[in-house]
């Protein structure tokens, strides 16, 4: 049985070169970078390397990169930091959001701290920048956050005029680019964002580690306390070969970012014309069908309503197809995806996110496509 891993958008598969670049310092450079003799030091030189690397990158300095656990760390700290250190009173943000940023604003609002303004949404999960604007005349003492592109729907949103009015109006802007970190280009000269994040897995780097972007504009204090590792700003032994492997895995992402982006749109296309050949009545969830509108790694399929919807992803995985999905809740039930329950979506319909990375091809297209004709067509 054929093997297909279409769930990029959850994790991808670890590039070998980035195992390789990261092997030496698991076995031959172990000494701790916070040790000040020779073993220390060298690994301390290979962080800060990383960090220039990923700054130069993302065109800004490596004084405002911090190595952090992954992409919930890091917006957590953002999240919380900034409440706790600016006295903000606000988060605008949307039901849309990863839980990482989404559960911790509303243990924010839960702890009394501040005031959610969760923004409407359209059928897509676009937003209405001007909503933005209205909540900000009334109190710029608010932190924003909104993500790039939304990990369920591929939903983009603008964040250069989001962080554009933030800055206009003196707010806070911290933006979840955990899905497009390594997939766009990143210009933090350009992008008048307070805080961005990455996460290594996302782009072919190993899982467990991330970074926080801080402007320099603002000082926060640490989020885990105990060391004074990140100069200060997140106590605990550095992952170095994380680090290390981040830092190549956004090398890579960012040398050959347009062919693997055209590589992945036409495969994306190609499913999505297939799709619509082959199944009757089907929809896509959010803007993840517009190739000039969306994040180009995810589709998120609607499949017509059906009983046996609840048994698709695991059918695609008996298949040896990993996928992943859920429909949106249905009344009086809490599991399925948050995201299509903000959007209103009909809990009957079977949700099913196809996610793509530059290793996935046409032809394990057709081999989803012939094995969704046969699902879709015995039923369970
Ligand atoms: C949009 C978004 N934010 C945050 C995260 C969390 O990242 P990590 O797995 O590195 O904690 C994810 C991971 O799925 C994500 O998709």
């Amino acid at each position: 049985m054929e093997k297909v891993y279409l769930d990029n958008a959850a994790t991808t598969p670890l590039d070998e070169a980035v195992f390789e670049e990261m092997k030496p310092y698991m076995l031959e450079f172990y000494g701790n970078p916070s040790s000040i003799h020779t073993h220390g030091r060298q690994v301390r030189a290979a962080i800060e390397k990383a960090r220039k690397k990923v700054a130069d990158l993302l065109n800004t300095s490596p004084s405002e990169i911090f190595f952090t656990s992954g992409g919930t760390e890091a917006d957590n700290t953002a999240l919380r930091c900034t409440v706790e250190e600016y006295g903000v009173k606000n988060i605008i943000t949307t039901g849309l959001e990863h839980h990482a940023v989404l559960h911790t604003a509303e243990m924010l609002a839960k702890r009394g701290d501040v005031a959610l303004h969760l923004l409407d949404v359209d059928a897509q999960g676009n937003i209405d920048i001007n909503q933005i604007d209205e909540l900000l005349k009334n109190d710029p003492n608010t932190l924003v956050s909104l993500m790039h592109a939304n990990n369920e729907i591929g939903t983009v949103n603008d964040i250069d005029a989001i962080a554009n009015l933030c800055h206009e109006h003196g707010a806070t802007f911290h933006t979840d680019t955990v899905q497009t970190m390594g997939h766009f280009k990143h210009d933090l000269q350009e992008l008048k964002a307070n805080f961005i994040v990455g996460s290594a897995h996302k782009f072919h780097g190993p899982k467990g580690v991330g970074f926080l972007y801080v402007n320099h504009e603002k000082k926060i204090h640490p989020f885990i306390h105990g060391g004074a590792q990140e100069r200060n700003m997140r106590g605990g032994t550095e992952n170095v070969y994380g680090i290390i492997g981040l830092a190549k895995a956004l090398e890579l992402a960012y040398s050959h970012m347009d062919e693997h982006r055209s590589h992945i749109e036409g495969v994306k296309q190609y499913m999505i014309d297939q799709l619509k050949a082959n199944i009757d009545g089907v929809e896509f969830n959010g803007t993840s069908a517009d190739l000039n509108n969306s994040l180009y790694t995810v589709l998120n399929v609607s499949l017509p309503p059906s009983e046996d919807n609840d048994m698709l992803l695991f059918n695609l995985d008996i298949n040896g197809i990993s996928a992943s999905g859920g429909s949106a809740c249905s009344s009086g039930s809490n599991v399925g995806s948050h995201v299509l329950t903000a959007l209103g979506s009909d809990p009957m319909r079977g949700a099913v996110r196809f996610s793509f990375s530059r290793f996935n091809t046409k032809e394990q297209v057709d081999y989803v496509i012939s094995k969704l004709n046969e699902i879709l067509a015995i039923g369970v």
